[in-house]
């Protein structure tokens, strides 16, 4: 076992985790933080993504260890825990947003290429978003409300 410290939506954290844990796992069932979803486990569906350093990343394939000294955020880290934020709303008013399976995972791959590219094109929100599948949308939904973000709405 390993004491992490990690930083998690801003606030730092120790952590009692095996050496190999997985970043999901630490996030989900040592810190409670469930936005995070478990899918595939191989770095194929999106749904377990976090940002790392404003980095999207699939957490199910990242070393918890590795991630010392970062900042994590999840998709709890959104708004400020009792408001939703601007994107999240968007995705409520674009109907992107069915199960929800996906949605933390996309929420935080579009704010990560929301940081890097404040204004994408329809071609770049579809590059951005490539890592994470949705079984319920079509995807139609999901690309208009982060465009919809990019217009300033
Ligand atoms: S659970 Fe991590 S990419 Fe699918
Ligand atoms: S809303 Fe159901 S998987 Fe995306």
């Amino acid at each position: 076992m390993a004491l992490l410290e990690l930083t998690v939506n801003g606030e730092e954290t120790k952590v009692e985790a095996p050496d190999t844990a997985l970043l999901l796992d630490v996030l989900r069932e040592r810190l409670a933080l469930t936005g995070a979803k478990r899918g595939c486990e191989t770095s194929h569906c999106g749904c377990c993504t976090v940002r790392v350093d404003g980095m999207a990343v699939h957490s199910c394939v990242v070393l918890a260890a590795r991630c010392e000294g970062k900042e994590i955020t999840t998709v709890e880290g959104c708004g400020d825990g009792m408001e939703l934020d601007r994107l999240q709303r968007l995705f409520l008013r674009y109907g992107a947003v069915q199960c929800g399976y996906c949605s933390p995972g996309m929420l935080m791959a579009a704010q990560a290429l929301l940081d890097q590219n404040p204004t994408p094109t329809l071609d770049e929100v579809k590059k951005g978003l490539d890592g994470n599948l949705c079984r319920c949308t079509g995807y139609t939904a999901i690309f208009d409300a982060v465009l919809a973000y990019g217009r300033g709405e």
